[in-house]
């Protein structure tokens, strides 16, 4: 197939580009590089040894996307693209809104315009609301506590009611829990601008001494050790989970949760990262973060069963490709 990734050279659309190409689709990355850099096209190259379109675009300009769809002869779209801190969208809630939302439907009425009705979409454990129990099956109720798990909310629901309009739509949404690492050559990984807000690209930083310590939002969370446990999972098993929705996509709305099944907490991040890194991180205690919850894990049978997908890949794995990154790819992407 040649399919079009929105936020192409992001984290998880980049891994994803070497996925595809690995297995002989072809591939244009399309990114505004508000989060990612031009360079990451050059690496997916370097990796598989094929060459990628990319090309600068913002979603919201639809005319410019319009010119994508015109050059290109799509089979289907994988959209990446989305503004994605959950801090930030709270403070900013009308660019969130405007950035997620009118991206997305621009991208809809140009997929619609050239007849390509295929889409995976980025979506977020984030949509399952704080009262489910886990471990969380697609089939919960759907809520939101803040902006940017709104826009996820807003978008899955405009895709069901589009797919409920017009049956030649086939939509997959893949709703991601906690994806970390990097790719094995350390070319490629999470490139977050600033202070990370995120466990383990902070920890990366501390572990580079870059940062001085890992505050640890809680210890006294109902959980084993006391901190927030999540399902960290590979970003290559993420990837493999795009290819396998993508390759398995059939008419209708289909929503499988691409996670381990498997909980680890704050304290255990640390502890695999410090055997992944060789030395000892320096972490304190301190008051939770709003909005965080004690436990949040997949039930990943579904994609199981109906993808064939497992993950393959274990926490130290996950941390030993995130210190890969770290002290090679990251430092010479800088
Ligand atoms: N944590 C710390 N210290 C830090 C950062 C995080 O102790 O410096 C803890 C958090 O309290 C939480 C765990 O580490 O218990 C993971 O936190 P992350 O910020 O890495 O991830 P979250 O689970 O909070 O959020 C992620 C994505 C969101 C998405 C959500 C869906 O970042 O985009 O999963 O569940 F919405």
């Amino acid at each position: 197939m040649t399919v079009l990734l929105t936020g192409g050279t992001g984290f998880i659309g980049s891994h994803t580009a070497v996925e595809l190409l690995d297995a002989g689709h072809a591939v244009v990355l399309a990114d505004n590089y508000s989060n990612s850099k031009p360079s990451v096209a050059d690496r997916v190259t370097a990796i598989t040894g094929q060459a990628v379109v990319a090309q600068e675009i913002d979603l919201l300009d639809r005319a410019a996307l319009e010119r994508v769809f015109q050059e290109h002869e799509f089979d289907a779209v994988i959209h990446f693209a989305g503004l994605k801190a959950v801090g930030e969208s709270v403070a900013k809630p009308l660019e969130y809104y405007t950035n997620n939302l009118v991206g997305t439907l621009n991208l809809l009425q140009c997929m619609r315009a050239r007849g390509v009705r295929r889409l995976v979409f980025s979506s977020s454990a984030t949509v399952y609301r704080s009262d489910n129990p886990v471990p969380y099956r697609e089939d919960y109720p759907t809520g939101a506590t803040n902006p940017y798990g709104w826009t996820k909310v807003m978008i899955e629901q405009q895709l069901r009611d589009l797919a409920a309009s017009e049956p030649a739509w086939s939509v997959v949404l893949l709703r991601y829990f906690n994806p970390i690492g990097a790719h094995p050559s350390g070319l490629i990984g999470e490139d977050p601008n600033g202070i990370p807000n995120n466990l383990v690209p902070f920890v990366a930083k501390v572990a580079a001494g870059v940062l001085p310590e890992v505050r640890i939002f809680g210890d006294d969370y109902d959980t084993p050790d006391g901190t927030g446990v999540r399902d960290y999972i590979h970003v290559m098993d993420l990837a493999r989970g795009h290819r396998l929705a993508l390759e398995n996509i059939r008419p209708g709305v289909q929503t499988y949760n691409l996670g381990t099944g498997r909980g680890s907490s704050v304290r255990d991040v640390i502890a695999a990262y410090e055997e992944a890194c060789g030395h000892a991180i320096p972490a304190s205690v301190a008051p939770r973060r709003p909005g965080d919850l004690a436990s949040v894990y997949a039930d990943p049978a579904l994609a199981a069963r109906e993808l064939g997908f497992t993950t393959e890949y274990s926490l130290l794995d996950m941390c030993r490709d995130s210190w890969h990154w770290q002290t090679t790819g990251a430092v010479a992407a800088a």
